[in-house]
């Protein structure tokens, strides 16, 4: 593909969906570039993933949001950036930097929304003894997990499951869907 659109990934952690996204975006027919990569994290483990892939990377401190959004909107600009994706990506973007940035921003998190939005997902899904967990890919507003969603895996628990199994079980479904949901959204 030519005229691939230029995309930036914000994570703070692992970057086990970064690097599924990178493989993906190696494609011919893939239709993104992946040129920025941002951590709010300094010690994200993600940040493996710039260095082996080649790809910029950039660290911005989200202690003051107002001065990270600032200085990720900067970069992003200056790359030309018309597409965002979060990956384990920690932190609620304001409703300033949304609009300020006005392409498609989406996001990736481990459950089937609406149900269990925000943190240990895992832990609350198998307290509530759910038959079925999965993970969700969303267009992001400033409200947590709450965007149109994209497309959903659903995943099921099995007896015995730990919130160890069932994070690695859903996040290797992650690496699916994340790259289908992108393929979707500009088909
Ligand atoms: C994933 O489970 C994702 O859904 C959630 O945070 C985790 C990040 O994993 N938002 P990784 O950093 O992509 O390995």
């Amino acid at each position: 593909m030519v005229n691939k659109i230029k995309t930036c990934i914000f994570i703070s952690g692992d970057g086990s969906n970064l690097e599924s996204i990178i493989k993906n975006s190696r494609e011919y027919n893939f239709p993104i570039k992946i040129e920025l990569i941002i951590s709010n994290n300094p010690n994200a483990k993600g940040i493996i993933f710039a260095k082996k892939y080649n790809i910029p990377f950039k660290f911005f401190s989200s202690q003051n949001q107002n001065n990270f959004e600032r200085n990720c909107l900067f970069e992003i600009k200056k790359k030309k950036i018309k597409f965002l994706c979060l990956a384990g990506f920690m932190k609620i973007l304001s409703q300033n930097f949304i609009k300020t940035f006005r392409y498609k921003i989406v996001n990736i998190h481990p459950s089937l929304l609406p149900k269990y939005k925000g943190l240990n997902t895992h832990k609350r899904v198998l307290k509530d003894k759910e038959k079925y967990s999965g993970c969700t890919v969303h267009f992001v507003n400033s409200k947590l997990d709450s965007g149109k969603i994209i497309l959903q895996k659903k995943v099921l628990i099995y007896k015995n499951e730990t919130e160890k199994s069932l994070k690695q079980r859903i996040l290797k479904q992650e690496h699916k869907l994340y790259p289908q949901s992108i393929i979707s959204i500009f088909k």
